[in-house]
């Protein structure tokens, strides 16, 4: 189908497809924390979406409906808000209208008289681009209305609201300009000979058409199974999508170069020398002048602020040497100033990439050294290669073009019916992956000597844990899921859809499951040393994990959920971290258990505001124990919380103080904020315990447990603070669960700036956030 008629709609599950199978219109999920969806027309087997129809209102997945009404009004209607109206009739039509996604790309309204032959265009997707420009596309200016059309970069990587860079045609010059917020950084050049001086790819026939209607450029190219689309970058690069060809790269303008028609401005920047640029790495800055000199890290947290222009702002502030962006959306800006050299981390722990200011060999220019001009080279042409891999990566993730369901036949056994509402929207590649076996009631039965009461391990949340012996020898843990409940099928589908596709040292690894009737069981690698809090809350046995083993147990769990946050395909949230969902195994390293409530961000959210509250009171986050809201930030909550009661040994909900009246996140803020980080220690680590480490823990631990979501750091920068002793710490702030006492107490939000000196700390600066 590739046509609406009047009366038509277009649901999330349905789409339009051109005559010549090229381009498909329809909603697609883009976020999958919040579960909004743009509707877009893609061109089939890109990545890339070619156009977004909705890009200031994302609708809630699946509820966006395309409609086209009985008074030829074309409109997104969504559950609650207001329509996105793409065209709306001031007349009425005495013909009919039709909407068709045409084998261009361009889904048009028309108006079409009896015989079927168009009478005239009402609406053009066309007329408005975003940050895409297929062939037939016009950049230029219709003068009959002064509509122009011009390409907008997306704002961020997430969001399709226009960013700062624009690319337009200027009819007077006879060039395609790259503008930032309206400052030209490139031209392509005066177009003469039917090229222009500026686009060194051959593959395109330009035409410029320069009318007292019009004056617009557009291209197109000869190979027929090309599927060229121009794609105007957050960064202010302008790229071919098909075959990954750079047409210009304003990101790398800085207004005093001309290469590549780079275009030099109007007012420079006097402390920005010719060779300045920023680099983009992994890694943390490093003071270099004596302590107490000038070193800051300040914060921006206007959410107006992209990366291109944090990059701006730091560029123009000549003390500043580096910048990234603040929030997880990538919005606002962290900005790094004062005498800092940045330290490339190769280990990979700070995985949050900072854009450092750094000066480009100019020894590329010399003879003798043309060498490392082709390494150079080499190296750039890896970097855009990544760059590439990157963004067909987000396009894909975001794009959804391998979001399959999983394939159900596999799961028939399960009750199919509800199980697709369940599934729908993982992405997988239809198999249920890696190497999960469907293990037989049987092997199962024989295993466990049926389940016998000497084989029982504990009773978890869901179900009573067996340990078996396969014919194979290999030891197991079985989860049986009581079932008696709904709610345990609910859970065992999730463990099992979440944990078949997760792979990481740190993370409990399933080996198969087993249905028989009524019978739910879930088999896991077995783990000797059973979990943290039967290890960890004990006086005796806790003698066993020394400090060094408590650190690796600390890294590991971050490691674990850095990957479910960050590096899984799924982007899980685990939702319930605590002692006893930490097992351990014969060397005492963590492995994170227990996703019958984990929360895949892929997974439809729409009843995440509704839904129940399931977790454990004394780790849950304010904000998901109040108001159901999870996000990435409630579990780093929870690891703060487990965090400190690893140090400490001592459990959060169940601490007793002989004066105070406080849980124990209270009781480690009080200690620190008085400068006796040290004696929250547990007794039992003695000498073994290294102080500086166990107060970096204790202060990651406070910033983790911070009231406010946004503040708390990510998994990502917990990690890179944990592991770099010279990684400068923002002051945490109180913590919400620790009742106020004394009414003097200062006002922390207001002292952003000072030096921490109570808690014994080194000469570490402080950073307002
Ligand atoms: C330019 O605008 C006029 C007036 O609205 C319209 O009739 C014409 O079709 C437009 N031209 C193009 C190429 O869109
Ligand atoms: C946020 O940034 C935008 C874009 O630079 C600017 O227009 C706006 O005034 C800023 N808002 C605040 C509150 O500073
Ligand atoms: C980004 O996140 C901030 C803080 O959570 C929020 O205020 C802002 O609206 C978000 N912006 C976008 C474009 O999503």
């Amino acid at each position: 189908m590739n046509t609406l008629e009047p009366g038509d709609t277009l649901d999330s599950s349905s789409f339009l497809v051109s005559a010549n199978g090229k381009f498909t219109l329809n909603f697609r999920k883009y976020d999958d924390a919040l579960s909004l969806s743009y509707l877009v027309i893609k061109w089939n087997g890109s990545h890339n979406y070619a156009w977004v129809a909705n890009p200031y209102t994302p609708v809630l997945y699946p509820f966006g409906v395309l409609t086209l009404d009985r008074n030829n009004t074309l409109k997104i209607t969504q559950k609650d808000g207001d329509p996105v109206v793409l065209y709306s009739a001031s007349e009425t039509a005495n013909s009919s209208v039709l909407a068709t996604l045409l084998d261009s790309g361009n889904f048009v309204l028309e108006e079409v008289s009896s015989d079927g032959s168009v009478k005239r265009v009402l609406w053009q997707s066309f007329d408005y681009p975003g940050d895409v420009l297929l062939p037939g596309m016009k950049l230029g200016i219709n003068h009959s209305n002064g509509h122009n059309w011009s390409l907008s970069s997306w704002f961020t990587e997430k969001s399709a609201m226009p960013g700062s860079f624009t690319l337009d045609w200027d009819p007077e010059g006879h060039e395609l300009k790259i503008r930032r917020r309206g400052v030209v950084y490139w031209s392509s050049g005066i177009f003469r000979d039917g090229s222009f001086e500026n686009i060194k790819q051959k593959r395109y026939t330009f035409s410029i058409v320069s009318n007292q209607n019009e004056d617009y450029f557009s291209y197109s190219v000869v190979d027929q199974n090309a599927k060229p689309q121009w794609l105007l970058t957050t960064i202010g690069r302008l790229y071919d999508f098909d075959g990954s060809l750079d047409i210009a790269t304003a990101d790398s303008c800085y207004g005093y170069n001309t290469d590549g028609g780079c275009q030099i401005w109007d007012q420079p920047t006097e402390c920005r020398h010719f060779g300045d640029v920023f680099e983009q790495g992994n890694g943390y800055f490093n003071p270099t002048g004596p302590s107490g000199s000038n070193v800051k890290s300040t914060s921006d947290s206007n959410t107006s602020l992209s990366i291109t222009d944090c990059k701006a702002a730091c560029w123009e502030n000549c003390d500043c040497h580096g910048f990234m962006f603040l929030f997880a959306n990538q919005t606002g800006c962290r900005f790094w100033t004062g005498n800092l050299k940045f330290i490339a981390d190769s280990a990979g722990y700070s995985s949050s990439v900072v854009y450092f200011l750094t000066k480009k060999s100019a020894s590329s220019r010399s003879h003798k050294w043309i060498w490392i001009g082709v390494a150079t080279g080499t190296a750039l042409l890896v970097m855009v290669l990544c760059i590439v891999c990157c963004l067909l990566r987000r396009r894909n993730l975001s794009g959804g073009e391998n979001k399959k369901k999983i394939d159900e036949k596999k799961l028939l056994p399960l009750r199919g019916s509800d199980i697709s509402t369940d599934v729908h929207g993982i992405q997988n590649d239809g198999s249920m992956g890696h190497d999960l076996r469907a293990f037989s009631y049987e092997s199962v039965m024989t295993a466990t000597d049926y389940l016998s009461l000497q084989n029982k391990l504990g009773e978890g949340g869901f179900g009573p844990v067996y340990k078996g012996k396969l014919s194979s020898g290999r030891e197991v843990a079985v989860k049986r899921l009581s079932s008696c409940s709904g709610q345990g099928e609910v859970q065992f589908k999730n463990e099992l859809i979440l944990i078949s596709e997760l792979q990481h040292t740190n993370l409990v690894q399933l080996f198969g499951f087993c249905i028989h009737g009524e019978e739910r069981m879930l088999i896991y690698e077995y783990m000797p040393n059973k979990d943290l809090d039967y290890i960890l809350f004990d006086s005796t046995r806790s003698m066993l994990l020394d400090w060094k083993k408590r650190f690796n147990i600390i890294e590991g769990i971050a490691q674990g959920l850095l990957y479910l946050h960050k590096y899984s395909r799924l982007k899980v949230i685990h939702r319930d971290l605590k002692a006893s969902n930490i097992l351990l195994d014969e060397n005492m390293n963590p492995k994170i258990s227990d996703f019958g409530t984990a929360r895949s961000f892929m997974l439809n959210e729409v009843e995440a505001s509704t839904g129940r509250i399931v977790g454990t009171h004394g780790y849950m986050s304010p904000e998901y124990a109040m108001q159901g809201i999870f996000s990435g930030k409630s579990d780093v909550f929870s690891f703060g919380v487990l965090m400190l009661e690893i140090i400490s040994g001592r459990k959060n909900n169940r601490f007793h103080s002989a004066h105070r009246a406080l849980n124990l996140v209270g009781y480690a803020w009080e200690l620190w904020q008085e400068g006796a980080g040290l004696e929250l220690m547990d007794t039992t680590l003695g000498d073994s315990c290294v102080e500086n480490q166990f107060l970096r823990c204790t202060h990651v631990g406070l910033l983790c447990v911070e009231e406010d979501a946004e503040l708390r750091p990510t998994m990502s920068d917990a990690i890179s603070m944990l592991t770099n002793e010279s990684l400068p710490l923002p002051i945490p702030i109180r913590p919400v669960c620790f009742p106020v006492r004394h009414s003097a107490g200062v006002d922390i939000r207001g002292n952003k700036s000072e030096i921490i000196s109570a808690n014994g700390l080194s000469s570490t600066l402080v950073i307002g956030r």
